[in-house]
């Protein structure tokens, strides 16, 4: 890329519609324009600039809605602060990091994927004319592996820095090495941004090597805060003595734990204003979490109609990620889904968790961005003082292959004197490298190596072990298969299956049941989907969830893509489901559990902690000897979810040592 050896423009700026040298050649509204005004940050738009300009890395703090994440990136384009180089900008999330670039190039004028575009995994919408740049951390964690200088930006922002997610953590070593090796060699310096909306400013300064923080002022109206008594109070009741009490036009911001609880919360919801008095506002509910596709994200922005009252329904990622207008009361269930790693038992689940006291104070703090407002815990005072101060760092609590494998593929081998922020536990990374060198990932020398086969895993954006299926398929010629399961795997689930017609959602879906397992079933229905060209009757009739599918075949594409460049042979098993078992099982025989003698529960091999089959399965009233799943959630019970059945010696076959002191099935 080519840099004008000149700096930066000196002179004052003034704020104008557009900007010639920038190719910004669009139309923006005035109403737009005003908005940009009106927001928190605008009055200190210089004075952000001009630090900017002035310091290699800055810590930058402002309430939720102040402009930090849509503005700073337009202001440091409009000043020529990234001297004509792209401008990263970090999101934990892809809704975040999707939404918020739409609303940004709207901002310009300019088409999406032009001038401001975003990167998240499967989905690349930029150009060689894209200067702002919103990606997921994950994304930019990748593309550090080809680049560790990360030469395509002058300016790195890392923003919702609190959220501390794994890939957030590593950036922060990642992104401060290439700066300081940049300044070594002389290439042009790379900016470090870092902002939050809330965090431990101290730990991160002092992590930056002492780097100035900039405050912000932001807009906070007080919050009223009411507590539940010791009966818990369901969301939805608390909800509608809100709607009831309260005038339309005042919207609501409920926070549960993921896609299924909130999906079935939006049904209740609806259900309910169906049948409720007439005299009753309507609501317009909307749903929000991650997983969401952003058509349908866009409608919770979307202004409420007079009379009428919204309320949205979200994961925690309305905490900070995304700013809605509007909100005038909040409903705080106290808990969050997260990830949590046993590095003793190598067990890795999701399961919902209480939130920490920072987490519910921004959560309250949404009820007060726009006047004063009121916050219905429901959880009890008592609880809340028992919540931790601040969320403890996914690194902290997460399984860590991914990111050694990642860190591997960078070139860092000494992962234990990485500069990590905050560092894992010792036993978690050797955790890590063992299940690495369980799947011939790495090799332990003097210091840990990855081997051709680790190089080729880290090509994929996935988890090791579905990696490494894919190329144990590649040796067993059934790639076609196993690149569609590893695609339904990796997206939101396919299967709908509503409360209300369950009985016939089960019965629409006899057709593609398998004896084998939940991933002979998602093959089984994807050749079933594509045979009926993604026909949406088709999906309705047999309760498929046509956008995940969608979503799912975008996947396999980009995967497809991968193994094409790498010039695997790309070959079709046809109907040999025994093969696919045996790839799936090479890969997660780390997972793998065996039936009871009593029969009634099962065993998982490497921790044996007593598992379940997970309702959901199409083996939950089978009792099939030997299973492999691919994943633990803890309810009620420790389940497993997507299993396969598999044979107890192609486990022994995949991994002789490490099953040496039980081999299966004896
Ligand atoms: O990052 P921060 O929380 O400081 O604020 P932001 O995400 O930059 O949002 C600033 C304002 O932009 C919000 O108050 C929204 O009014 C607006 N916005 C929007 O209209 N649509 C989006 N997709 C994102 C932001
Ligand atoms: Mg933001």
């Amino acid at each position: 890329m080519r840099m004008p050896e000149d700096g930066p423009p000196t002179k004052k700026f003034k704020y104008t519609l557009s900007h010639h040298n920038n190719g910004n050649n669009g139309y923006v509204p005035e109403k737009i324009l005003q908005e940009k005004r009106n927001l928190p940050i605008f009055p200190a738009r210089g004075k952000i600039i001009n630090q900017i300009q002035r310091l290699d890395t800055a810590i930058l703090i402002g309430e939720t809605g102040s402009g930090k994440t849509t503005q700073i990136p337009q202001y440091l384009l409009e000043a020529n602060v990234n001297k004509n180089a792209i401008i990263a900008v970090t999101q934990p999330r892809r809704v975040a990091a999707i939404t918020i670039s739409q609303r940004v190039a709207e901002e310009q004028g300019t088409e999406l994927g032009q001038k401001v575009g975003y990167c998240v995994r499967f989905e690349d919408v930029t150009s060689e004319n894209t200067k702002i740049k919103y990606m997921t951390d994950g994304m930019l964690l990748r593309e550090a592996i080809l680049d560790p200088l990360m030469k395509r930006y002058s300016i790195v922002i890392l923003d919702e820095a609190h959220e501390r997610t794994i890939h957030t953590d590593v950036l922060f070593g990642v992104v401060k090495q290439a700066q300081a090796r940049r300044k070594v060699r002389g290439i042009r310096p790379l900016k470090i941004l870092v902002m939050s909306a809330t965090m431990d400013v101290d730990h991160f300064s002092a992590y930056f090597n002492a780097a100035p923080v900039l405050y912000l002022e932001g807009r906070q109206y007080p919050v009223q805060v009411y507590y539940v008594s010791q009966y818990t109070f369901s969301s939805i009741v608390t909800l509608f003595q809100i709607h009831r009490a309260e005038p339309p036009n005042n919207d609501i911001l409920m926070f549960l734990t993921g896609q299924e609880e909130i999906e079935s919360a939006v049904r209740t919801i609806r259900d309910i204003t169906r049948t409720a008095e007439e005299n009753m506002a309507p609501l317009v509910v909307c749903p929000l979490y991650a997983a969401l596709p952003s058509h349908a994200q866009l409608k919770v922005f979307k202004p409420t109609p007079k009379g009428c009252r919204k309320v949205i329904v979200a994961t925690n990622i309305a905490e900070t990620s995304v700013t809605i207008q509007g909100i005038k009361f909040v409903v705080d269930s106290g808990v969050v889904k997260a990830k949590v790693f046993n590095p003793n038992s190598g067990l890795d689940l999701l399961k919902v968790v209480k939130v920490s006291k920072a987490q519910a104070l921004q959560r309250t703090g949404r009820a007060g961005r726009e006047s004063a407002g009121s916050c219905y815990r429901l959880y009890t005072e008592q609880e809340f003082t028992q919540f931790s101060d601040n969320t403890i760092p996914e690194i902290q609590r997460c399984n860590l292959s991914s990111v050694v494998l990642q860190l591997l593929a960078l070139g860092i081998s000494d992962i234990v004197n990485f500069d990590f922020m905050d560092k894992p536990s010792a036993e978690s990374i050797i955790a890590a490298v063992h299940q690495l060198h369980n799947l011939g990932a790495v090799i332990k020398e003097n210091t840990i190596k990855l081997t051709p086969v680790g190089r080729q895993m880290a090509a994929f954006p996935l988890e090791p072990r579905l990696g490494k299926t894919l190329l144990i398929a590649k040796e067993n010629n059934c790639l076609e298969e196993i690149l569609t399961i590893v695609s339904l795997l990796s997206v939101d689930s396919v299967l709908v299956t509503p409360q209300s017609k369950r009985e016939e959602a089960l019965a629409a879906r006899q057709k593609f049941v398998s004896s084998e397992g939940d991933h002979v079933m998602l093959l089984n229905i994807y050749k079933a989907y594509k045979a009926v060209k993604g026909n949406k009757d088709w999906c309705m009739e047999n309760f498929i969830n046509q956008r995940n599918m969608k979503t799912a075949t975008e996947v396999r594409k980009q995967l497809y893509d991968i193994c094409e460049r790498m010039e695997f042979p790309i070959k079709s098993c046809k109907n040999d489901t025994t093969i696919i078992r045996k790839c799936l099982a090479h890969g997660f025989f780390m997972n793998a559990a065996e039936l009871q003698k009593d029969g009634s529960e099962y065993t998982s091999l490497s921790s044996r902690k007593t598992v379940s089959i997970h309702p959901s399965s199409v083996l939950f009233r089978c009792k099939p000897a030997y299973v492999i799943y691919n994943e633990l959630v803890q309810t009620t019970k420790c389940y497993m979810r997507d299993l396969c059945v598999v044979d107890p010696d192609w486990l022994y076959e995949a991994a002789p040592v490490y099953f040496k002191k039980k081999k299966p099935g004896t």
